[in-house]
């Protein structure tokens, strides 16, 4: 354990969450990273199923190694899956995850979309980020840590200046405070079914649900990837996740990972 990771014992979520897939909570007050946690626990044996989950992380970790700030009211949550697919497969996660956690944010009355591949969005504001780290060995997948970032009751001056502008949380979007344990149960049994639909291999389901809440289709786009800067008309996801662009040259190319710029948005 961490020295600035210590266990609130007086929440018991297991209590009140029942979900199939979730087996065991690990509960922070306040922890480093849940995702770090989460494959410590992993590495460790731990069984698909724990949730790691901290009311706050002091460095908590976004995509492309950036910081993803966490303070007081937000939810953050790692959960350890040991799906028995091959690595390749893993790739449709991260659009798992964007579903899960737009459909739930829809619940509450709040349009809420996904930008490409699975910021989760509110009036064009990041309201939630997704962090898929796996594990394999000799194409054998040990484990997928998803880590989820909702800003639910998150003041909104809590975030620094260079966010503020950017991101948003359902509290200030909705005018009111949302049930943490009800959003959690919410979250936790929709990752679930979607989930379920992952292994039962319902993979163009899957796909078709992204695209109806996605923004990022058929939109002039600038996408920035570790090597890369391409531009051009997104038109299509293939059966993997990868975004399918047109670029301004008149190049096909199809995008594994990426931050991606709406144009019109800039
Ligand atoms: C992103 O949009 O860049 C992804 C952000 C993911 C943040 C979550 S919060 C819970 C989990 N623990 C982490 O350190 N990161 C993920």
């Amino acid at each position: 354990m961490d020295n600035d990771d210590f266990i609130e014992k007086n929440l018991d979520l297991s209590k009140k969450i029942d979900v199939d897939l979730v087996k065991k909570f690990v509960v922070f007050n306040g922890i480093s990273s849940t995702n770090s946690k989460a494959k410590e626990l992993a590495q460790d044996g731990e069984a698909e199923g724990t949730v790691v989950i901290a009311q706050i992380q002091k460095s908590g970790r976004g995509r492309f190694d950036r910081v993803w700030e966490s303070p007081e009211g937000g939810l953050y949550l790692s959960l350890i899956l040991k799906p028995d697919v091959s690595p390749d497969k893993t790739s449709l996660l991260p659009l798992v995850a964007a579903l899960a956690v737009s459909t739930t944010i829809r619940d509450y009355g709040l349009s809420a979309s996904i930008k490409w591949p699975n910021d989760v969005r509110v009036n064009k504001k990041k309201v939630a980020g997704i962090l898929l780290e796996s594990d394999a060995y000799k194409n054998q997948l040990r484990y997928v840590i998803l880590g989820i970032g909702v800003n639910l009751n998150i003041d909104m001056n809590l975030f620094s200046k260079e966010l503020k502008d950017t991101v948003t949380s359902l509290s200030h979007e909705l005018h009111a405070t949302v049930d943490y344990h009800k959003f959690l149960e919410n979250l936790l049994s929709t990752i679930d079914t979607y989930y379920t639909m992952f292994l039962n291999e319902e993979f163009d389901c899957i796909i078709s649900d992204w695209k109806a809440l996605s923004d990022t289709l058929n939109r002039h786009v600038k996408i920035v990837t570790s090597s890369d800067e391409i531009i051009g008309k997104t038109y299509d996801i293939d059966s993997s996740g990868f975004l399918l662009v047109l670029t301004d040259s008149g190049e096909y190319k199809k995008i594994m990972s990426g931050d991606c710029l709406h144009f019109d948005e800039l």
